[in-house]
C-alpha cells in the first residue's frame, strides 16, 4: 500500500541547530524493520515514487550518519526514457565483456534499468584527505542506502539493493564520469511488487552476538 497522498508531500527538513527528539518510539518503525524484506528487481513494477516522493526518499537518505560531516556519496536517478538510454551503455559494455554472447543475453542486459521505475545510483566519494578514515566514509554511503531501502518501504514501495556486474566494469563506470575515489555502493531499484517477498534464512543470534 502507498502512503496516502497527503502525507506523501515533502516535510520541510528540521532547521539547522533545531532541537531534535532524542528518540522517537514507534510500533510502526520497529514493524518495518522486523519485517522488512527486498523484492528482486525481475519483480518489480509501476507505479514507482513520483517526484515529490522521490525527493524525500532522497532526503532520508542523505540524513546517514557521517563522521565528521564528510557528505561521502552522491545520487544519480535513473527514471523514464534515462534508464533506457543507460541500457546502451549497458549493452555497449556487455559486448565487450562477452563477445560471444548471444542477442538474447545482450538484450536482457541492456533491459537491465528498466525492470523497476526508479533507479537510484549511489556513488560512495572519498575524502582521502580528510581525516576521517575512509573506511568510515565507505560504510556512511552504505548506511544511506539502507536508509533509501527503509524510506522507500515507508513511503508503500518495494526496492532492492544491487550492484550486479554493471557496478564494477570500467566502460559502465565512465559513463558515471565516476573519479578515481568513486565507487558504486550501489543500484536502488524502487516500485511496487509484483508479488510479496517471502521470509529468507536469517542469521541465528547466537552466532552474531556474544558478550565481551
Ligand atoms: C552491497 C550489496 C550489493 C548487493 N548486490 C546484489 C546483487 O547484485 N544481486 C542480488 O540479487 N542481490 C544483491 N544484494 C542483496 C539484496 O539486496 C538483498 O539484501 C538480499 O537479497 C537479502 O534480502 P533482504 O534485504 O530482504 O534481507 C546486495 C546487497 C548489498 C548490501
Amino acid at each position: 500500500m502507498v502512503l496516502e497522498k497527503n502525507l506523501r508531500a515533502p516535510v520541510p527538513g528540521p532547521q539547522l541547530g533545531e532541537t531534535l527528539p532524542a528518540s522517537r518510539a514507534s510500533a510502526e518503525t520497529i514493524e518495518l524493520l522486523r519485517l522488512r524484506r527486498s523484492t528482486p528487481a525481475d519483480f518489480l513494477t509501476d507505479p514507482g515514487p513520483d517526484a515529490q516522493t522521490l525527493a524525500s526518499i532522497l532526503t532520508i537518505a542523505a540524513r546517514a550518519p557521517d563522521h565528521r560531516r564528510v557528505t561521502p556519496f552522491r545520487f544519480v536517478v535513473f527514471e523514464g526514457d534515462a534508464r533506457r538510454r543507460f541500457g546502451d551503455v549497458l549493452r555497449a559494455a556487455f559486448i565487450a565483456r562477452e563477445p560471444d554472447a548471444d542477442e538474447k543475453r545482450i538484450a536482457c542486459e541492456q533491459r537491465r534499468f528498466l525492470r523497476a521505475p526508479v533507479v537510484v545510483a549511489v556513488i560512495s566519494k572519498v575524502d582521502r584527505n580528510h581525516r576521517t578514515p575512509e573506511w568510515e566514509q565507505i560504510l556512511t554511503a552504505g548506511a544511506a542506502c539502507q536508509n533509501m531501502l527503509i524510506a522507500a518501504s515507508a513511503y508503500g514501495f518495494a526496492a532492492q539493493w544491487i550492484t550486479e556486474w554493471y557496478a564494477y566494469d570500467e566502460r559502465v563506470l565512465a559513463a558515471f564520469a565516476l573519479q578515481e575515489n568513486e565507487r558504486i555502493a550501489g543500484y536502488i531499484y524502487m516500485g511496487s511488487a509484483k508479488e510479496d517477498p517471502k521470509e529468507r534464512a536469517r542469521p541465528a543470534m547466537e552466532q552474531v552476538v556474544t558478550r565481551f
